[in-house]
């Protein structure tokens, strides 16, 4: 062998089957199958030479051999006298299912159809057939051993005198720690002892089943990871793909591998290049994956071609971010900005999915009774879209409406931002005492919190939690969350809390930076919280205070808030300072006394 199936490696293998998958044992499938004809390369063949072939069919194997001395030297005959190489299909009975030749160097296995994704057993069906030159396997008689799913291939050698020579075969394995797919072994006589192939294989598929994962109906989605690195930052693509690993397991997906692939640009087609993708289904098969997920946002038509040449469910981060949001908003709001950033997500997807259709309509008027399926989806569409915004609108009203009340009650606001995870809520909770939802998984929250501080005196402070931010969050969705993020408007102190432990700080830090000045925030007054302070060595934290500023805290162990409630009173009150608390209704306010944060009833 060595040639693709006739349409190529992939397609082959993921469209409807010409042929229905055969059920191994037999049956009447089997029998329907059975052409009793010569599959390929038989153009130009004597008719001697064709009958020889089809006499192939008489023949059988014991099912413990991979072939019979006999049947080898039977195909490697008619190979050296035809110069092309001649293999068959057999079933675990032994018997010949389909003879196919090719030409010298490759043959092209019919249309047997690729194996399910999911699917634990292998093929039923082992190909033998010859090398001329007694070459060992090529990488694509491999490559079809694992996505057809064989039983086992082998290559007999042809011997210039016609008789069969070496043996060379291989076999899948289970996922192994060395990453590797098949093992390959050779004879060099196929005369020699061969392995007990039905033990051989009942072991196999026991071992294949031992190592595949139980799936309840609805189970948890298995995924692998995929990232292009471009820029030649490796150690950035590396931090990039663990936040993946992150979001997919806050998304409720279960990440079973990773792959990082180093390119000089993307790939327009497949964003990797099309080997990486041939690996990529290989290993999706062999740890029975059924998602993939990239570490970049797709164009609809990349995400397209990556379906379609891998048969798997792919995901950007894009639509992790949403399926993520979409879970977890809490408030009617929420869940509006949520549908409305997943539809124009949609849109463009769909207006692609189908360009020829869509054109179509174009061509004839397109509206009313000639219009397509398609059009109707894209208009509900943008009609769901543009009633979404007006009750979003509506509701951003009242609840300015509300702000409005708030500032006129005159309280000053503290906003606490940071990147997920940074621990944004379990600060919140240290400082109020609330129970705010605190997860260790990526945007648990997701809804504006607000709190009340009361100061001594009556005085209050509002404090209030927002959605975590993330690099490159998709565009839509910063403008869906704008509800949380309006009350940033009104903040006279913003809290920036960091996970100081992250391997990643500076880059999350540059991240929320960006973020605020794209909110126009850059002007508002800004402590940065070293947080999680108990997960990092005293004088590393001694050096980022110095170097940085800010105040180091550790939420989870309520440790250092009286010094971060200190430097958040002088930040918000100091003499002069950009926004003193009297912005509202452009009127300075009366100071509240000295130190009043810094005199909160102490948190427990
Ligand atoms: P998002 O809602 O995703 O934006 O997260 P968040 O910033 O609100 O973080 P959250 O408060 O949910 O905390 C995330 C995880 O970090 C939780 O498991 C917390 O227990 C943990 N965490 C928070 N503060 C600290 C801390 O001071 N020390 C340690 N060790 N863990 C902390």
């Amino acid at each position: 062998m060595g040639g693709r199936p006739s349409t190529g490696w992939a397609e082959a293998l993921q469209y409807p089957v010409k042929v229905p998958p055969r059920l191994p044992w037999g049956g009447c499938q089997r029998r329907q199958t059975r052409l009793n004809d010569i599959a390929g390369n038989t153009l130009g063949l004597k008719p001697s030479e064709l009958q020889r072939l089809r006499n192939t069919y008489r023949r059988r194997v014991s099912a413990h051999e991979i072939v019979s001395a006999e049947l080898a030297r039977h195909l490697t005959e008619i190979s050296r006298d035809t110069h092309r190489q001649v293999g068959v299909l057999l079933n675990r009975k032994g018997e010949v299912e389909q003879v196919v030749v090719g030409d010298a160097q490759k043959l092209e296995l019919p249309d047997i159809g690729r194996a399910r994704a999911g699917q634990v057993r292998l093929r039923g069906l082992r190909l033998v057939h010859t090398h001329l030159k007694s070459e060992p396997l090529t990488r694509d008689d491999l490559t079809d051993l694992a996505l057809l799913r064989l039983d086992l291939v082998a290559a007999v050698g042809v011997l210039e005198d016609g008789l069969p020579g070496v043996l060379h075969w291989a076999h899948l394995v289970p996922a192994n720690g060395d990453g590797s797919y098949w093992q390959t072994d050779t004879l060099p006589d196929v005369h020699g002892e061969q392995p007990d192939l039905a033990s051989t294989l009942t072991a196999l598929e026991d071992e294949l089943a031992r190592g595949a994962p139980v799936r309840a109906v609805g189970g948890r989605e298995r995924a692998i990871l995929v990232a292009v690195c471009v820029d030649g930052d490796r150690s950035a693509a590396e931090a990039s793909l663990r936040e993946l690993g992150e979001l997919a397991r806050t998304a409720g997906v279960e990440v079973l591998d990773s792959i990082l692939q180093v390119r000089r640009q993307p790939d327009p087609r497949y964003l990797v290049g099309k080997g990486k993708l041939q690996e990529l289904v290989l290993r999706s098969m062999q740890l029975v994956a059924d998602v993939i997920v990239l570490d970049r946002d797709l164009s609809p038509s990349q995400s397209r071609h990556i379906a379609e040449e891998t048969s798997l469910k792919v995901l950007d981060r894009t639509q992790l971010i949403l399926d993520i949001f979409a879970q977890r908003a809490q408030s009617a709001d929420g869940k509006l900005q949520v549908e409305l950033a997943q539809l124009k997500y949609l849109l463009p997807r769909l207006s692609q999915r189908d360009d020829s259709l869509s054109r179509l309509a174009g061509g004839i008027g397109g509206r009313g009774p000639g219009e397509t399926k398609l059009e109707i989806d894209r208009r509900r569409v943008r009609d769901r879209i543009a009633h979404l915004d007006r009750r979003i609108s509506h509701l951003s009203n009242e609840r300015q409406v509300r702000r409005g009340r708030r500032q006129r009650r005159e309280l000053p606001v503290i906003s606490i931002v940071g990147y997920t995870n940074a621990g944004k809520s379990t600060l919140l909770n240290a400082l109020t005492n609330s129970s705010v939802l605190v997860e260790d998984k990526l945007f648990a929250t997701l809804d504006p919190t607000s709190r009340r501080l009361r100061f001594p005196e009556e005085r209050e402070v509002i404090i209030t939690d927002t959605v975590g931010f993330i690099r490159d969050l998709p565009k839509d969705l910063l403008a869906a969350f704008r509800a949380t993020l309006e009350e940033l408007d009104e903040a006279d102190l913003l809290l920036h809390v960091v996970d100081a432990a992250d391997p990643a700080r500076d880059a999350q830090v540059a991240a929320v930076e960006r973020i605020l000045e794209s909110l126009q925030l850059q002007d508002t007054p800004r402590l940065l919280v070293w947080n999680k302070a108990d997960r990092l060595a005293a004088e590393d934290l001694a050096l980022l205070l110095r170097s940085r500023g800010g105040v180091a805290v550790s939420a989870l162990q309520r440790q250092g808030l009286d010094a971060l409630l200190l430097k958040a009173d002088r930040t918000l009150f100091a003499e002069g300072s950009a926004h003193p608390l009297g912005t509202v209704h452009g009127e300075p306010l009366p100071r509240p006394p000295r130190a009043g944060l810094a005199r909160l009833p102490p948190v427990a």
